[in-house]
């Protein structure tokens, strides 16, 4: 499962990306709202630091809008991938947008039905969004296990199901255990995943051992 990083925390970014485990950035318009900064300076330096997809949304409804919105976006890096709504509007962008080769991620999905419409819409990537849905007292790694049950019968779809919306390492370790072919992560969930209290005993014991005997390498 790729990794994907939630955020447009530029700082942040370099400092996973060092990690070597990030195979992407998703942003939204409220993380861009949140960093402060203008959209086209925060999507080039991330680009410049992730090689792998780097999603942008588009802030336009209509379809024309988005259009627009979608060429000044990619034209900030050959991997930035646009981010269209699951309407009406943002599939047709969608279509539009992956028939002239560019990447598309198809957000706000919330029902199996509209994951088919976005793979039907030739979406590289559908976001549906798992912490929202359990928000509201639904299932939203139900939602992750239907729709990958949908694609899997249609091996033509080429659509990548982004489990979104993550809010606990459980939710990373259960898309995995789906197959779900990306997740992407808010950097506070992605440090989660390394901490286990048995390491950091385990190590300090190793440690304390190591010095005790006075022991070193090389
Ligand atoms: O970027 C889309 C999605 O991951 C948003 O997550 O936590 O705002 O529901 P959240």
């Amino acid at each position: 499962m790729k990794f994907f990083v939630d955020t447009a925390d530029v700082a942040e970014i370099k400092l996973l990306a060092a990690s070597g485990l990030l195979d992407g950035v998703t942003t939204n318009p409220s993380l861009v709202a949140k960093s402060g900064r203008r959209m086209h300076d925060v999507i080039a330096e991330i680009c410049a630091i992730v090689p792998g997809p780097v999603s942008a949304e588009v802030a336009a409804t209509d379809y024309d809008g988005m259009m627009a919105e979608a060429r000044v976006l990619r034209a900030i890096a050959g991997n930035v991938t646009i981010k269209v709504p699951l309407t009406p509007d943002g599939l047709r962008a969608c279509r539009a947008l992956t028939s002239q080769g560019t990447m598309v991620n198809v957000t706000l999905c919330f029902s199996a039905a509209q994951a088919l419409l976005a793979a039907k819409a030739g979406a590289s990537f559908v976001s549906p969004f798992v912490g929202r849905l359990d928000d509201i007292g639904e299932d939203g790694m139900g939602l992750i296990a239907d729709i990958l049950t949908i694609f899997r019968h249609y091996p033509a779809l080429t659509t990548e199901v982004l489990v979104a919306s993550v809010r606990s390492p459980a939710h990373v370790v259960v898309a995995a255990k789906l197959g779900a072919h990306v997740a992407t992560i808010p950097p506070a969930v992605l440090r989660q995943l390394f901490a286990h209290p048995l390491t950091d005993k385990g190590l300090a014991a190793f440690l304390a051992d190591w010095a005790k005997a006075g022991l070193s390498i090389g």
